[in-house]
């Protein structure tokens, strides 16, 4: 019995998970899905380096923020399994840490198992659920159960908003969420942008668009707008690469047109 019995994956469409994953150089994605991302590749090549150091600011931002106190972590928008995984980078610094991992996409609860191998002293859930109703999202029991929201939580949309158009309700969803945090709690955020390469940048959303897959690409100041209220860490909104840089990871200056990362505290 396959893992996807029962499961309607619509394989025939391509989807912005398994995109992403063929991005990245795994193995969760289908004809459908490799095509769109060919043409993707083909406007823009640089976008596989902009999805691995999107990965890499997910290392680097909960590296950080598990160092400075926070136990508990709550990611929107997880995508298909990809090592490290976040609980994984979060368990290593703090093993007690408890995260929830959240996504709509069936296929990425059919490899949810992989995101569940917790140290015995942490824990972690996952919860179908879709951002754009943030209440259902939050009132999920799977999430109250493992995550105290009176305590600092880190709560990460990467690579997520751009899926969610304005009209679609992103900054009130956000609000929403953000509402829902205890002071100490971060917003952490990465987010493509038009600002650097705005033809090829159009004719990505067109790949998307044509896909049925609404995309919105923001300003800089409309990523930051997300963060409003809040206290941005060091140094601010900018591209992704450029958030705190590892001296250990090879730079990847292609993906600099690719996407703003910021990272944001509740005071
Ligand atoms: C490009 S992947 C990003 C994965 C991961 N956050 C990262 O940055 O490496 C976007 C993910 O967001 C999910 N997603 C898109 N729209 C969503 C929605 N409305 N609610 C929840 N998840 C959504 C997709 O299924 C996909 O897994």
């Amino acid at each position: 019995m396959s893992r996807y019995d029962g499961v309607d994956l619509q394989l025939n469409v391509p989807h912005s998970a398994r995109m992403y994953d063929y991005f990245l150089g795994g193995f969760t994605n289908f004809a459908a899905d490799r095509e769109a991302a060919g043409h993707v590749l083909a406007s823009a090549s640089w976008v596989r380096d902009a999805a691995r150091a999107n990965r890499a600011f997910m290392r680097r931002s909960t590296r950080i923020l598990a160092r400075t106190g926070i136990e508990q972590f709550l990611d929107i928008g997880t995508g298909i399994p990809t090592s490290p995984n976040l609980h994984e980078v979060a368990q290593g610094v703090r093993p007690r840490a408890r995260v929830v991992y959240v996504d709509n996409d069936p296929i990425v609860l059919t490899h949810a198992q992989a995101l569940l191998a917790s140290t015995p002293e942490g824990r972690t859930a996952y919860v179908e659920a879709d951002v754009t109703d943030p209440d259902g999202l939050l009132a999920e029991p799977a999430l109250r159960e493992t995550i105290d929201f009176d305590r600092p939580v880190a709560l990460s949309l990467n690579a997520l908003l751009h899926f969610v158009p304005d009209a679609a309700g992103a900054y009130e969803l956000v609000e929403r969420l953000k509402s829902a945090l205890a002071p100490g709690s971060a917003l952490v955020m990465t987010h493509v942008t038009p600002d650097f390469a705005p033809e090829e940048v159009g004719r990505i959303v067109g790949v998307y668009e044509a896909a049925g897959t609404a995309l919105q690409a923001r300003t800089r100041a409309q990523v930051a707008r997300f963060f409003a209220g809040w206290s941005l860490l060091d140094p601010g909104v900018v591209p992704l690469p450029h958030w705190r840089p590892d001296p250990d990871e090879p730079p990847v200056p292609a993906a600099d047109a690719a996407g703003y990362a910021a990272v944001a505290v509740r005071s």
